[in-house]
């Protein structure tokens, strides 16, 4: 089973598809932690990206086309993945269906977390997660137990991610609208777009999108 989730940027992809990958064996593919990782490692393509993510802008689509593709095609992928961030352009969904296409495959599923714009700041704004473990917190709805402690491995060094400034925020979420919102009617028109409402409480979403998968 191929899965695409499809939000504006604070609207669950990540923690969603953290608890599918468990529930259903699909490889989490998060082209954010791809182009993070090729920030962190110096690559050529982590230089390209780093300033135009810090301001919060898209990466080209010749870049994370090809990432994608090479990425689909490796064996941990082979039996269902879970796309978060990926297609965010309608050139970005015409690759894809020409990958697959290729490959003999196709998506079954683009799940769009249903969202107000507006409470997407402090949710994200408020993110922090363990330096170490990677375990995600946040300031209001999931604190650490003890204060600047990691619940899961008890480090104390926690970081924020750089984009994740109120203003830079802002601007991603106006790339959404502009750009990654007319995936919804192009996915739509391919009958595989369903919705699920990102608003209510975190394990009441992860119910909603079981339910949807299992119904199919
Ligand atoms: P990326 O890493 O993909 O960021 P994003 O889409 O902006 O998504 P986020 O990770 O911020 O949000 P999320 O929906 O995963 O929410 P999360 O589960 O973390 O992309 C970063 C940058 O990389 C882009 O700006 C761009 O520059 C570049 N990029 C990446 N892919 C690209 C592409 N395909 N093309 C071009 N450029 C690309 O949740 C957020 C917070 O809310 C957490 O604290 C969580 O605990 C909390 N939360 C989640 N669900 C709920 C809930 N139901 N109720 C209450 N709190 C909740």
């Amino acid at each position: 089973m191929n899965v695409v989730l499809v939000g504006p940027p604070g609207a669950g992809k990540g923690t969603q598809a953290q608890r599918l990958q468990e529930t259903y064996g699909l490889r989490h593919l998060s082209t954010g932690d791809m182009l993070r990782a090729e920030v962190a490692g110096g690559t050529a393509i982590g230089k390209q990206a780093k300033a135009i993510m810090e301001r919060g802008e898209l990466v080209p689509d010749a870049i994370l086309i090809n990432m994608i593709a090479e990425r689909i095609g490796q064996p941990d992928a082979a039996k269902g993945f879970l796309l978060d961030g990926f297609p965010r352009t309608v050139a970005q969904a015409e690759a894809l269906d020409t990958t697959l296409s290729a490959r003999k495959q196709r998506l079954d599923h683009v799940i769009q977390l249903v969202v107000d714009n507006d409470a997407m700041v402090e949710r994200i704004s408020g993110r922090f997660s363990c330096k170490k473990c990677g375990a995600g917190y946040h300031d209001s709805f999931r604190p650490t137990k003890k204060a600047g402690v990691c619940d899961a491995c008890g480090s104390t060094e926690m970081v924020r991610r750089p984009d994740d400034k109120p203003e830079t925020v802002r601007t991603r979420l106006a790339a959404y609208d502009k750009q990654t919102a007319p995936l919804l009617p192009y996915y739509r028109r391919q009958g595989v777009l369903r919705e699920v409402d990102g608003m209510a409480p975190i394990d009441t979403v992860a119910r909603l999108l079981g339910n949807l998968i299992d119904a199919a």
